[in-house]
């Protein structure tokens, strides 16, 4: 049982898509870790399921009637709104947050949204085209602006047939949202991150490429942790193996260049930049457009130097802060602190790949931030997850600019 959730007032809003029935599960799972849940469903998404299923598993009446007048004295909507300690609408339908976004309190559920201080959080999921629809796009923008939470719907197929994104979230990604109010403070609301994460792809011919072991596990696990802490983030990612993390703008490059260009675009509007992707430094001079052809018993390759990110960031840095990093072998803090000088970062995360458990291809890491002062803070070996929010604690610590900026 996880203790985030223990005794935690929890109110699921139920709206009327297909997903509905999923609800039943992620009620389940709450009332199971400790939580004390109760239920609005709106009159459509009794279409869908019966409130019996809600108010066997979470133990308490389920809540539909604005008018209702058994059993007390209270008024619904104000004593919902209070009793929250957060509200998430599961699944979410265009229909409640089109509503939610223009102030519109016509039941039950829209109007305990309306009324409560509690952190709202949508997981919405319809039809792909209703998703994409510019209308829905732009109501959630503007709920986001506002401070309320999205969780994003996965890919795949729809229940009508269709093939794309829309399907709700799976049931994993809304318990951590939830949980993650709970255990992390929102202490990074307003802050834009850019994070790079993953290897580059430097081709030689269509179908073979220099490249390098980088999972991409450390940058995801730091959007991730950034996106739960409340900040915009933007990933750019190498080809990787992994699925993007809830509530980050991802964006998929290939090659250096690709990334060189992706990151010079999103880095003006950015206030920090996390640094991980293992970028090829080089790339072959010549790209043959078909497959090199097995010829003579040797082949040289002549490389050339692909744009340096990272110096660029450092050359054209106004506010931001920067932290790079550097997997090294051997000499690791000498090297380190040269990179930060040569690259004008603000802290650099240094790792010795050649200890166990450090850098690539682990699911945990450990290593020092430098500061830009000289300050030297060890981070122990952690699941990378953990060692992601440790080192954006030591970041914010010592970035009085951001701290200032999320208050
Ligand atoms: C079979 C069926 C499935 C539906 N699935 C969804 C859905 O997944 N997402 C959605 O936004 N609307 C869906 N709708 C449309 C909503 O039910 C409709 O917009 C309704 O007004 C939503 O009301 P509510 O938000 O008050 O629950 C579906 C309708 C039907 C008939």
């Amino acid at each position: 049982m996880s203790r985030v959730l223990k005794d935690k007032k929890i109110v699921i809003g139920i709206t009327g898509g297909i997903a509905a029935y999923k609800a039943a599960e992620l009620v389940s799972s709450l009332v199971k870790q400790g939580a004390l849940v109760k239920t609005i469903m709106t009159k459509n998404a009794m279409e869908f399921i019966s409130p019996l299923t809600f108010e066997t598993l979470s133990g308490n009446p389920v809540y539909y009637d604005m008018f209702s007048r058994a059993g007390s004295w209270e008024i619904d909507h104000i004593s919902l709104a209070k009793w929250a300690d957060v509200l998430a609408v599961v699944p979410a339908t265009a229909n409640i947050i089109g509503k939610v976004c223009h102030g519109i309190a016509d039941d039950l559920l829209s109007t305990t949204i309306m009324a409560t201080q509690a952190q709202v959080i949508f997981a919405p999921a319809m039809n792909t085209n209703m998703y994409n629809n510019p209308i829905v796009q732009g109501n959630i923008e503007a709920l986001k602006k506002k401070g309320y939470f999205f969780i994003s719907p996965a890919e795949g197929r729809l229940a009508c047939g269709d093939v794309g994104e829309g399907k709700l979230a799976g049931l994993d990604d809304i318990l951590q949202a939830i949980s993650g109010y709970f255990s992390r403070k929102q202490d990074l609301k307003g802050i834009r991150v850019l994070v790079t994460a993953g290897p580059t792809r430097e081709y030689l011919d269509p179908v073979r490429f220099i490249s390098n072991p980088s999972t991409g596990k450390m940058g995801f696990a730091i959007a991730a942790a950034c996106a739960g802490r409340g900040a915009d983030v933007d990933l750019v990612a190498g080809p990787v193996n992994l699925s993007p993390p809830i509530n980050v703008n991802m964006h998929s490059v290939e090659t250096a260049r690709d990334m060189y260009d992706k990151v010079m675009e999103l880095y003006p509007a950015c206030d920090i930049v996390f640094k991980t992707a293992a970028v090829g430094d080089y790339r072959p001079e010549t790209y043959h457009d078909q497959k090199i052809k097995k010829g003579s018993s040797q082949l040289v390759l002549t490389l050339v130097k692909n744009p340096d990110i990272l110096q660029e960031l450092g050359k054209r840095k106004k506010e931001q802060i920067l932290v790079g990093f550097a997997a090294e072998t051997q000499n690791v803090a000498e090297y380190a602190r040269e990179k930060m000088q040569q690259k004008n970062l603000d802290f650099i995360l240094a790792n010795d790949i050649t200890e166990s458990g450090a850098g690539f291809m682990n699911d945990t890491n450990k290593g020092v931030l430098i500061t830009h002062e000289g300050e030297i803070v060890e981070i122990p070996l952690l699941d990378k997850n953990e060692f992601a929010h440790r080192m954006i604690d030591e970041v914010l610590k010592r970035s009085p600019r951001l701290a200032a900026k999320t208050n």
